[in-house]
Parts: structure tokens; C-alpha cells; sequence
């Protein structure tokens, strides 16, 4: 039970497994100028969750709340704040790194990284998509520019990023060839695949080529690897932010463009995606949904790399 200036929220005095996470109490924050206080409804759980618990990662050492999906009800708001007034319903994501925090029952966070929830959705599959959807439009939208009629190759089109990318490029008349293992075909279809490969029967250099876009959501050697199912000019965006040198020493040697990124908080991105769902050419499947209490079991779901679809944790 929370009294009126505190709040619980998931955090960690160590890192580790998910046993690390539990439920604490912390001051409640205050809008500041430009922001708004969120209470949030739902927030999805993501792999650069569960890879900052047991690492650290950009954030260092524990304590720290993690949480960078929001979706939930503006309490407040700070001097400045013209685009929403308290009751609104928003949805958006936390700057990436540093703006974590979303894992409690109030976030206070810039105006601008934050839209209007879509009313054809609840706070849960709103809570799922800013993340996913964010990296996706950046990466096939504003990095590779993806037209109409060209060849996208998605790697993990199953997973979170994966299943909203495959909506996405489809939105852009794009021709969507997804990765996943076989029993995960249907659901690929089901979302506008066109051509689904079982990456663990088949090696996807051999199956594809002449492809403009890869979204690489795997890193290691398949970044590089997916260089070569691109035509000339092609470019892979790989996601996965930390490699080698060789990826982009071999895009120079074949002639195409390699990039990686992180996913950038931005409204105007919120903005697109909120279109897309209010189209209904964008939905997020939900892989489970956990109280905030319980947010240790969705990262243990988490850890195992399989889930189909978004974690969600959800908040009373
Ligand atoms: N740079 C950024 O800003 C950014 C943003 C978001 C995410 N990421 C990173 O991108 C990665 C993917 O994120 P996510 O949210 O999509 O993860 P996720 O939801 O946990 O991905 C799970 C999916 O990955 C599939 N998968 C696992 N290994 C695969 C392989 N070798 N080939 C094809 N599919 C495979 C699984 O399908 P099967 O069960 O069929 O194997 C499962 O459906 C993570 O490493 C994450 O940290 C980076």
C-alpha cells in the first residue's frame, strides 16, 4: 500500500537473476517543467530489461528501476505542458538509457516522448508496443527508408521487435520475408509474412537474396551474414547496438550499407505508430501479462528468448 507521496516500483540492490527483483517503496516523483506525472496501467518488459538486471549495462550499478514502455493516465502536469491536461490517456517510451523507470506505479518524464493512446486499444497492448514499435519505425522507416515493393528480410519475426517490424513494413507495401522456428509459421502468416523461413532447418544465406532491407535482431555473425542476401545498395540495420568491425568492413567489400542503433524517445515517432494502430495496420500479441508484483516471473519468461509477442507488466 502506497501512501501519497511514495510509490512502489520494482528495484535491485544487486545484479543478477530474477530473483534480484523486488518491490520497494520510493518517493513519488513531481512533474517537472515540460513533464508529465504518468500513472502507469501497463508497462511491457523487454530484453534490455532483463540484460540490465543481470549486467548493469548502460546503467552501471544498482540500485535502479528499470522500465521504458509507459502506458497509463497524466496525474499532473509541469509549467509548460500544452499537450496534454491530467486524465489524459498516453503511451510512449522513456529516453534510452537513461530515462528508465517506468516499472512503478508513477513515472514523471517529458511531454514529448509521449502520445495519445489510440482508444481502439487498452492500456496492456499500449503499454507493449512504444519500445517495439519505435525501433522498428526507426530502423525500416527513418534508417533504410523502406518503399513499396521492396524485399525486407526480418530476422526473429516472432519476438517483440520482429512482429511489429513485419506489420510495419507491410503498412509500407513492403514484401516481408520473417525468420522463426517452424512451429511460429502460423503466427508469422497470421501477421502479413509473406515468406517465412525456419531459420534452425534452413541457413537464411541460402534461402534469400536480392533483399533491400535486413532488420538484424540477432547480432554476431548473422549481422554479417545478412549482408550477403542484400542486393547492391541494400542495407542491413542491425539492433543489436555492440560488435565488430567486420560487419561494416564487409558491407564496404559487397557494396552495401551497414548501420546499428538504438532506439531514440521521440514524439513524432509516438505520433506514426499511434496512426498505424488508430488504422488498425498495427497490434501488439501479448505473450503474458504479469502484476508489477510478479515482474520477476515475466523476466524469467523473458530470459528464455522464446516468448512470441510482448511481456506486459501490469499495474493497479
Ligand atoms: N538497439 C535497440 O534500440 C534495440 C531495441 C529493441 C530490442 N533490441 C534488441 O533486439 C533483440 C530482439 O529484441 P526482441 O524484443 O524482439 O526480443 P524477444 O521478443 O525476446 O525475441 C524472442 C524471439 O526471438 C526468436 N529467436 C531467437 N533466436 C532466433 C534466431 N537465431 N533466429 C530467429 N529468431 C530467433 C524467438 O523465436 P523462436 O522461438 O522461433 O526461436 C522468439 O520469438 C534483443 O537482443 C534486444 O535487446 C535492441
Amino acid at each position: 500500500m502506497s501512501t501519497v507521496n511514495t510509490m512502489r516500483a520494482i528495484s535491485q540492490d544487486d545484479l543478477g537473476g530474477p530473483e534480484v527483483l523486488k518491490e520497494v517503496q520510493v518517493p513519488r516523483p513531481e512533474p517537472r517543467t515540460n513533464e508529465v506525472l504518468v500513472r502507469v496501467r501497463a508497462a511491457g518488459v523487454n530484453p534490455t530489461d532483463w540484460k540490465h538486471r543481470a549486467t548493469g549495462g548502460f546503467l552501471g550499478k544498482p540500485p535502479f528501476v528499470l522500465g521504458w514502455d509507459v502506458s497509463g493516465v497524466v496525474e499532473a502536469v509541469g509549467i509548460g505542458v500544452a499537450r496534454f491536461k491530467p486524465g489524459d490517456e498516453v503511451f510512449g517510451m522513456l529516453s534510452y538509457p537513461f530515462g528508465h523507470g517506468s516499472h512503478a506505479e508513477y513515472v514523471s518524464a517529458p511531454a514529448r516522448w509521449f502520445a495519445h493512446k489510440p482508444a481502439s486499444i487498452d492500456h496492456t497492448e499500449a503499454g507493449a508496443l512504444p519500445l517495439v514499435s519505435l525501433t522498428a519505425w526507426q530502423a525500416l522507416v527513418e534508417y533504410a527508408d523502406l518503399q513499396p515493393g521492396q524485399r525486407v528480410l526480418i530476422h526473429a519475426a516472432a519476438g517483440g521487435v520482429g512482429h511489429v517490424a513485419v506489420q510495419i513494413a507491410k503498412a509500407r507495401g513492403a514484401y516481408v520475408i520473417g525468420t522463426a522456428s517452424a512451429g511460429k509459421h502460423d503466427f508469422l502468416r497470421g501477421i502479413g509474412v509473406d515468406e517465412a523461413i525456419d531459420y534452425r532447418e534452413t541457413e537464411f544465406t541460402e534461402a534469400v537474396k536480392d533483399v533491400d532491407v535486413v532488420l538484424d535482431t540477432i547480432g554476431g555473425e548473422t549481422s554479417t551474414r545478412s549482408l550477403r542476401v542484400l542486393r547492391p545498395g541494400g542495407i542491413v540495420v542491425s539492433i543489436l547496438p555492440i560488435g565488430s568491425d567486420e560487419f561494416h568492413e564487409e558491407a564496404e567489400r559487397l557494396g552495401v550499407r551497414s548501420l546499428r542503433m538504438l532506439v531514440d524517445a521521440s514524439h513524432s515517432g509516438m505520433e506514426a505508430i499511434a496512426a498505424l494502430v488508430e488504422a488498425g495496420k498495427l497490434s501488439a500479441t501479448i505473450a503474458g501479462t504479469f502484476p508489477l508484483a510478479d515482474a520477476a516471473e515475466a523476466h524469467a519468461l523473458g530470459d528464455t528468448g522464446r516468448t512470441t509477442g510482448k511481456l506486459v507488466l501490469t499495474v493497479d
